[in-house]
């Protein structure tokens, strides 16, 4: 098992967090805290140290990766422009769940981390442990998901442990964390910004400031794939139970559905032949929830999960679009 170290994720301990970042200053991944789930990190200007999360992930390695900054210079210095939707967008919303796609100044980071491409995505998150283990490594930080790839990411250090194993020498312990799903990714590379994952900023807040945004097709089936970010697989953020999605869960569907069956529902009913998991109502607190009620019923050796889809307005399109991936 890995190690993991308990740590306030408010006040950080600098004797804990100074032996993570040796860690990652000697070319080691360590699981971290974010606000929106647990990251599997390395020094972002090491090939080899970037290397390894993409081997202890199973990620191909076309899949491009988020370098993590703990101040808005580091992440200017990375890119080679930093367009005015940059500024404004920074400004309001970092540290927070947004990455940002800009072209990639060469020799700042490893050109691993971005699967050959020209471009760089960028972010600063909002929690004390990953800012300080950011400076404290002096280095800026490449990290997905710390999970298996192409399965649930992880909110609770349980999570990260029995996905990746042996794979991640060091957890950092600060408990389930508050976001729940990933950034949203805007590409601001492109003449017009365009959304690449919907995530826990709402794609709303952002227009409000910079105006219309493309959104890229987000395709039910292989066929019609638009591989603009590789991220947008279509089946990813999975269980290992099988998932589908209904917009409608009664104890007639149950029936006929399978032997053992586990449902996520928004609305309160009575399912007696059924594991349930009540999800809040609202898409923060849906999204807080999906991974860790996921990650559960995962574990009760179920036969079939069935979700209840969120409504079809644009403050829930993060979750549906985890949710859409997950079952696909
Ligand atoms: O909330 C998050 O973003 C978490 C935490 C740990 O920060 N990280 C995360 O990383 O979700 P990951 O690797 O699972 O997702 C990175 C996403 C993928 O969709 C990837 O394709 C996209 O960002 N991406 C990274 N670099 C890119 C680039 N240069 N161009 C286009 N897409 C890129
Ligand atoms: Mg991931």
């Amino acid at each position: 098992m890995p190690r993991i170290l308990a740590v306030d994720p408010l006040v950080p301990s600098p004797i804990i967090i100074e032996e993570a970042a040796a860690l990652i200053r000697a070319g080691k991944l360590v699981a971290f805290p974010t606000e929106t789930v647990y990251g599997l990190g390395a020094d972002a200007t090491s090939d080899d140290a970037v290397r390894s999360i993409y081997t202890a992930k199973g990620r191909p390695s076309t899949n491009p990766l988020i370098v993590h900054v703990a101040e808005v210079e580091q992440a200017r210095a990375i890119a080679t422009e930093w367009p005015e939707s940059a500024q404004i967008l920074t400004e309001e919303f970092w540290p927070g769940p947004l990455t940002i796609i800009l072209p990639r100044r060469e020799g700042m980071t490893s050109s691993v981390v971005s699967a050959g491409a020209s471009t760089v995505a960028l972010r600063m998150p909002d929690h004390p442990v990953a800012l300080a283990l950011i400076a404290q490594a002096g280095v800026p930080i490449a990290a997905p998901s710390a999970n298996k790839s192409g399965h649930t990411s992880p909110t609770r250090t349980e999570h990260v442990a029995r996905s990746l194993g042996d794979a991640v020498p060091l957890i950092l312990d600060a408990g389930p964390l508050s976001g729940g799903i990933e950034s949203t990714v805007i590409d601001l590379s492109t003449n017009t910004p365009r959304l690449l994952r919907p995530g826990l900023l709402s794609i709303t807040e952002i227009e409000r400031l910079i105006g219309p945004v493309e959104r890229v097709v987000i395709s039910a089936g292989p066929s019609d794939e638009l591989l603009t970010s590789p991220g947008q697989l279509t089946r990813h953020y999975a269980p290992y139970t099988r998932l589908m999605l209904s917009s409608n869960i009664d104890a007639d569907l149950l029936a006929h559905a399978g032997q053992k069956i586990g449902a996520i529902v928004m609305h309160p009913i009575d399912l007696a032949d059924a594991v349930t998991h009540a999800m809040p109502t609202n898409p923060d607190g849906y999204a807080r929830e999906l991974y860790h009620a996921l990650h559960e019923l995962d574990q009760q050796g179920l036969d079939l999960i069935i979700a209840e889809v969120p409504p079809e307005t644009d403050e829930w399109l993060g979750v549906r679009d985890r949710l859409k991936r997950a079952a696909a």
